[in-house]
């Protein structure tokens, strides 16, 4: 070990890679049964991989659309070097509509698209540089979340996470995730229960998969056991991510979550959210103001190609919810951790 809570043994997965002179992104549609990386050129492939999830993960969406702006601006120089910007422009557009509710997407672009008004020349040297230090610095950012999280922890034994915020959902080591292993790195923990995240499964098909992968043992449980692994005592904290949080630190995450949280409180079980800055919207005023996802109901009327709801059945299907800031105990950043996070502890914490 390298450093208290920073093994390497304990993150071994990288799911988004720069190869030579394209992408590769783990399809994460297909496991945990395949192991299958998709190659991506072009900037398109990259938007239809956000949309279709073989990326997801607010961190690791906003990382793969750095790299999509690379891709675009490749392309763009390529057709005309004197209009390469515009051309450019039409296309982040696009980048940026591919999911809505991870802020990390419009966080990258804006980031990819501020250095692109300094380029003279070829920018894909630069840009690629950029989108490089976005994937280097988001594995730092949870490498320091671990720290500041699993401080919370020294007590906790056994905790539940819900959806995947591991190395699938950032660039590497995880928010949530990365705190857990930090604090199984310190031997706080014993147990991780990871509940399953219907309908697309990230809990157990991601969860457990990157888990085990990492020698950190996880219990599968179904969404709906929450309350009673909390009320049985099992679990002493609830560790989840984020894909937004508005400036008053209300949370948009996963669906499931806020019943997580509403359980969390009435059993006083303690419930953390773990996200870098780049996930906190000052423009966003309240949850009120997130846009939710609303995805295919296939996916809750289809397991694994099978329906399992009778023909016809009308499904709704909101992917994500959102938690009031005044369920969330701790919230973990990079920048540090606050408890009870509020609007001005909030705006505190991005002046720093
Ligand atoms: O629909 P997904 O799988 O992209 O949703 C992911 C989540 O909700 C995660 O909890 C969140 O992005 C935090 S990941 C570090």
């Amino acid at each position: 070990m390298n450093k208290a809570g920073n093994n390497p043994e304990f993150d071994q997965v990288r799911a988004i890679r720069w190869n030579g002179d394209h992408l590769s992104l783990l399809d994460q549609r297909l496991l945990p049964q395949r192991e299958e990386y998709i190659e991506i050129h072009t900037v398109e492939e990259t938007i239809k991989a956000i949309r279709d999830m073989v990326v997801r993960g607010a961190p690791a969406i906003g990382i793969t659309a750095a790299f999509g702006v690379v891709l675009a601006a490749r392309e763009a120089w390529a057709t005309d070097q004197e209009n390469w910007k515009n051309l450019v422009t039409y296309k982040l557009q696009q980048l940026g509509e591919a999911r809505p509710t991870a802020v990390n997407l419009r966080w990258a672009i804006e980031y990819m698209q501020k250095r692109i008004e300094r380029c003279q020349s070829d920018p894909v040297p630069y840009l690629l540089e950029e989108a490089k230090a976005v994937h280097a610095e988001d594995i730092e950012a949870n490498r320091r979340m671990g720290d500041f999280g699993a401080v919370f922890l020294k007590e906790a034994r056994a905790v539940l996470t819900h959806c995947n915020t591991g190395s699938l959902a950032t660039g590497g080591y995880g928010t949530a995730l990365g705190v857990i292993r930090s604090a199984y790195a310190r031997q706080y923990l014993q147990s991780v229960y990871a509940s399953e995240t219907r309908p697309w499964l990230q809990g157990s098909r991601l969860t457990v998969w990157e888990l085990q992968k990492d020698g950190i043992p996880a219990t599968l449980v179904a969404d709906s056991a929450g309350a009673h692994l909390m009320k049985s005592g099992k679990v002493a904290w609830v560790i989840v991510g984020a894909d937004r949080i508005a400036a008053n630190g209300d949370v948009a995450n996963k669906i499931g979550t806020y019943a997580h949280a509403v359980n969390a409180r009435h059993h006083g079980i303690g419930f953390m959210v773990a996200a870098p800055t780049s996930t906190i919207d000052p423009r966003t005023a309240s949850g009120e103001d997130i846009e939710i996802e609303e995805r295919n109901g296939t996916e809750l009327l289809h397991v694994a190609g099978q329906n399992i709801a009778p023909e016809n059945t009308l499904a709704y299907n909101p992917v994500f919810d959102v938690t009031p800031a005044e369920l969330v105990d701790v919230l973990v950043t990079e920048k540090g951790a606050i408890e009870r996070p509020d609007r001005a502890k909030i705006a505190a914490l991005l002046g720093k």
